[in-house]
This record gives structure tokens, sequence and C-alpha cells, in this order.
């Protein structure tokens, strides 16, 4: 039989997928809440296959936990980041992603992040509730808009480009973008220009950070990065909070060294609600919630639940991550 252990509960759809195949039990850690990390190491033993989130750390401890039966991980998100891909590959386990089917619903949140911050919409909107609207004032609420502007995509990926697309027609006049080389394919599209990161900061009204968190990027934008930025430019991260380093982050909105910023993600995750971010008018924070609409997610979880099973069926994966 193929045993799996599936970390939390998924939308209905997926688990269908895992249910009806023949000779697959399912084991399952069935909350809302993240499996505690006893219970993770308890649910994987001598499991086949394993069905994670971007919440469960998979780490030496868990793959000696499963033991040398388990075959393939199957990780809700296509960030993955949380995965020990060394140790994975040196027991010979395979991986399977969700990249492609949560580019659009993440693409979007990213702009409806970005104008949320540039705009000033919490902010506005809270004022509303508090009286603080009075009358129709010229200088009251103003922000910065995308028209003329110059936007830096910090890793022209699959979401990254499915912002750049999204912006473009806003009236953005320049994109500019960084990453581990230029991608004239990918940048053809925008008429992006390749830039180091320093340049990216300096010349542009909107940064927009969109890729993978890895030791390289992992505290990336800094107090030099945002000491670079103009006095007038907004900061958007929808890739993984520790991109950022958010001590900086921080000195840089309350000192107005830049305009405003827009986090999708944090560090850590949930954010405590006495973060001094939380304290900032010009930071918008939301709960990592890029890839959150209903049919994304349902198709999120299938698309894991096939890969799963096709790797337990020694079957190419829909979707395999290459160690
Ligand atoms: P892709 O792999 O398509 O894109 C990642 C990009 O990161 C690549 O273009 C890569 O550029 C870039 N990158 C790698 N190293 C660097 C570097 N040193 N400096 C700048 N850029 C770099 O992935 P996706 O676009 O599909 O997803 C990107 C990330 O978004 C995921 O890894 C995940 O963490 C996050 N995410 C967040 C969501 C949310 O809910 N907020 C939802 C979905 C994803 P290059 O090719 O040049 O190496
Ligand atoms: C991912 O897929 O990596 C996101 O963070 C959640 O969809």
């Amino acid at each position: 039989a193929m045993s799996v252990f599936v970390t939390r509960r998924i939308p209905a759809e997926g688990l269908r997928v895992l249910s009806q195949a023949s000779g697959c039990r399912v084991q399952q850690w069935d909350s809302e809440e993240p499996v505690p990390r006893a219970e993770l190491l308890a649910g994987v033993a001598g499991t086949r296959g394993l069905l994670c989130l971007l919440s469960d750390r998979i780490d030496r401890e868990v793959l000696d936990a499963a033991g040398p039966g388990l075959k393939v991980i199957s990780t809700l998100s296509v960030g993955f980041d949380h995965l020990a891909l060394d140790e994975i590959k040196k027991r010979g386990i395979r991986v399977g992603y969700t990249p492609d089917v949560l580019t659009d619903a993440t693409a979007e949140l990213s702009v409806a992040l970005l104008l949320s911050a540039c705009r000033r919409l919490p902010e506005a909107a809270e004022q509303v509730k508090s009286g603080g609207w009075t009358t129709w004032k010229p200088l009251w609420m103003c922000g910065y808009g995308l028209s003329d502007s110059t936007v830096g995509i910090v890793g022209l990926g699959r979401i990254g480009q499915a912002v750049a697309r999204r912006l473009k027609p806003f009236g953005v006049r320049r994109f500019l973008y960084t990453g581990s080389g230029p991608k004239p394919e990918s940048a053809a599209e925008f008429g992006a220009e390749f830039v180091p990161l320093t340049r990216l900061a300096e010349e542009s009204d909107f940064v927009v950070v969109t890729c993978a968190l890895t030791p390289a990027t992992q505290g990336m934008c800094n107090k030099d990065f945002f000491g670079r930025m103009k006095k007038t430019s907004v900061f958007v991260n929808t890739s993984r909070g520790a991109v950022v380093n958010q001590e900086d982050l921080y000195d840089a909105l309350a000192q107005g060294r830049i305009a405003a910023a827009g986090l999708d993600v944090t560090t850590p995750e949930p954010l405590p609600t006495d973060h001094p971010l939380l304290s900032l008018k010009n930071c918008v924070i939301l709960p990592h919630i890029g890839s959150a609409t209903y049919a994304t997610r349902s198709t999120m979880a299938v698309l894991a639940a096939k890969n799963l099973l096709a790797g337990l069926r020694g079957e190419p994966m829909p979707h395999e991550l290459k160690l």
C-alpha cells in the first residue's frame, strides 16, 4: 500500500484525488492549524509519501523520523525554502511543487498590495471610520501613482513577469530587473533592463520583490538597499519575509527614508501583533495571502496530490522539482 501523510486540512478536491487513488492510504493532520512538531515526526514514521505545507520545516530530523521508506515529498507551494533539499537529494527522495497555477493570483495580490501601499488605502479607509474625513482637502491623503514611473522587479521569474505584465497598462515608463543574470527572452515583453541590485534600488519608484528565498537573497533588502532608494519610493515584498532585514525596513519607513511598504510575507509568520512594523501608517501588511483565491488553492491541492501519486507510482510528476 502507498501510505501518505498530509500535514494539514487541504481543499477537498486535493484530498479526493488521494483518497480515490487505488492502494493509497491517507493519514492526515486534519486541522486548520499547523501540525505540532511531535505529531509531524510521529505522522511521517514509516510513510512513503508526504504532502506538506510551507509552514512545515522538512529537515533531517523529519526525514530520519520518516525512515528509508519515504520516496516522495509534495509541497503545496511553489516556494521550497522550507525543504532541506541537500538532505532530501542525498536520500533519493523526489519532490513535487506547484509552479504556474498560482502565478496569476499572486501577481494580482502583488499589484493590489502595491496600490494599497502607494495610494495609502488602509490608512485612508481608517480615516473614514474614525471621523478623520472632514472635507475634501487638496493636500490630504496624497500618495504616489504608477503613471510615468520606473518599476524595479527583484527576480523576473514567473510571478515577477506576471506582475510586470499587469503593471505595464498603468503607464509605467520603464522596467528594471535584477537576478542571477540577464534574461532577454523574459525581459523583451516589457523592454526591461537588467541592472545590479544597487542600481535597481536607486532608480526605481516602485520595487517589487518576487524572487525565491535562497542563501544569496536572504537579508538582501537591508540598510544599504533602503538607503539607496528614493524618499518617494515604495517597496513591496511578496516573496519570503527573510529576503528583507525587517529592522532596516522599519528604520527606513519610520525615518521617512522611503515612502511606504507593502508586505505579504514577514519573519516570523504570523507577525506578533505588537511588532514595531505594525505601528507604522506607511506599512501595509497582509497575512501571506498571495495565492489565496478559492480556485487557485483548489488547483494547488489537486496538483500537489497528483505530484505525490505520480511520484509514488514512479511516473513523471506534473511538476517535479529538479534536484
Ligand atoms: P521563479 O523560480 O519563477 O522565480 C524566482 C526568481 O527569483 C527567478 O527569476 C530568479 O532569477 C530570482 N532570483 C534567484 N536568485 C536571485 C537573486 N540573487 N537576486 C534576485 N533574484 C533572484 O518562481 P516564482 O515566480 O514562481 O515564485 C517566486 C517566489 O515567490 C517563490 O519562491 C515563493 O517564495 C514566492 N511566492 C509567494 C507567494 C505568496 O503568497 N506571497 C505565492 C507564491 C510564491 P534568476 O532566474 O535570474 O535566477
Ligand atoms: C508559495 O506557494 O510558495 C506561496 O508562498 C504560497 O502559495
